[in-house]
């Protein structure tokens, strides 16, 4: 496997960069209690926005891990006061026709019920779990990411909905009713079976044949062309088959986790920073992706439970070093109100081959500054997630 010149974050570095995290999403408060923090920054300082886009639950996350370091009331008044507004959204079924219900309610929700036995929170959880269940196509196995259900030309997942699973793990095991996990599991084996490549690399999106059920053709969104690798799409498929393995311990999902990381590391850049698209590498003049580090730093520390000592040591390190490098060279340390947390990350890239709208192209991105508060944690203690 490939090693890196980095010197690894220790625990009490890893500790001050979260308390400089800590401190920046206190100052950010009184901005995002009654509003939510938009998907990405502008010049690195969020605007607000309402409850209404599929990124809005890891600003509440980033609250409840603040929460956890300082046991300040102040965190928790203002996340359940969030849990109000995604019970609010799921009820009233605001923008809520796509996947994205894992990313929405695992992080604002299921982790306030963990938190502080919110029934409140366990039922919005539960009706997104209802929600994404809605969207399960028979025909192939899947859950449909966008669009009107059944449409032939939205036919498809992507590999983003590894991260919405999770929530359906968690609602059979809350609820006691087995087939959230069994939609899960069909998921998450058709998405083994077409999204990964040969060599480990991954496809963004993966359209299905409607009428046979079979698999027809990847293609990416925000990737740079169909046949390159989105550095985040890599990045939801090392986290997720290592949240998928968690909660099935099936051996194929922890197999599935050590060839995407293997594809992953073997492209990344000599700081370890990708840029957007794994096609470009050291010296390319193209964005990076910081998000992706701290993604893959949460996978690699999920699935360092469960594998080998010698093994798990290997990517405890490969973690320290990746946030020794997103803490110095995208960290924010001080700003103005409303700034992000990490900088250098990248939504959604225009290319000649792609179908995205250009959005937050080297800014902060609201889930870059989650996880990276969650790597922080995961580093420094045992850590019950939220997924
Ligand atoms: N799930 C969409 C993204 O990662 O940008």
């Amino acid at each position: 496997m490939k090693s890196f010149d980095i010197s690894p974050l220790t625990c009490s570095q890893a500790l001050a960069a979260l308390d400089t995290a800590v401190e920046l999403v206190r100052r950010n408060l009184p901005l995002f209690t009654d509003r939510c923090q938009n998907h990405s920054s502008v010049n690195d300082v969020y605007p607000p926005c309402d409850n209404v886009q599929w990124t809005c639950g890891f600003w509440p996350g980033e609250i409840w891990l603040a929460y956890e370091r300082t046991g300040d009331e102040a965190f928790k008044a203002a996340a359940l006061k969030l849990v109000d507004s995604f019970l609010y959204r799921i009820e009233h079924k605001i923008e809520v026709d796509h996947h994205d219900m894992g990313f929405l309610y695992s992080l604002s929700c299921v982790s306030a019920w963990k938190l502080t036995g919110s029934e409140k929170a366990r039922r919005a959880a539960l009706l997104a779990a209802d929600q994404l269940c809605g969207r399960f196509q028979e025909k192939g196995g899947f859950f449909q990411a966008w669009g009107p259900l059944g449409a032939a030309d939205n036919y498809r997942y992507i590999i983003d909905c590894l991260l919405n699973v999770p929530l359906l793990y968690w609602a059979s095991e809350t609820s006691g009713d087995g087939h959230y996990a069994a939609l899960a599991h069909r998921h998450v084996a058709t998405c083994l079976a077409n999204s990964i490549r040969p060599d480990g690399s991954t496809y963004h999106t993966f359209f299905m044949d409607p009428v046979t059920g079979g698999p027809v053709r990847g293609a990416t969104c925000q990737g740079y062309k169909d046949d390159s690798c989105w550095a985040r799409g890599q990045a939801w498929g090392v986290y997720g088959t290592a949240l998928s393995y968690t909660y099935t311990r099936r051996p194929e999902y922890l197999d599935a986790f050590r060839r995407v990381l293997a594809y992953y590391l073997e492209r990344l850049p000599e700081n370890m920073i990708p840029y957007w698209d794994m096609t470009f590498t050291t010296g390319d003049a193209e964005p990076w992706d910081s998000s992706s580090a701290s993604i893959v730093a949460c996978g690699l520390l999920e699935a360092a439970k469960y594998v080998p000592a010698e093994e798990s040591e290997r990517y405890k390190t490969l973690v320290g070093q990746m946030l020794a490098s997103v803490w110095s060279l995208c960290a924010v340390k001080e700003g103005p109100v409303g700034v992000g947390l990490v900088r250098h990350g990248t939504y959604s890239k225009k290319s000649p081959y792609n179908t995205c709208t250009q959005e937050g192209v080297d800014e902060c991105v609201s889930w870059g500054d989650y996880f990276y508060m969650e790597a922080l944690t995961r580093l420094t203690r045992d850590w019950t997630p939220y997924w």
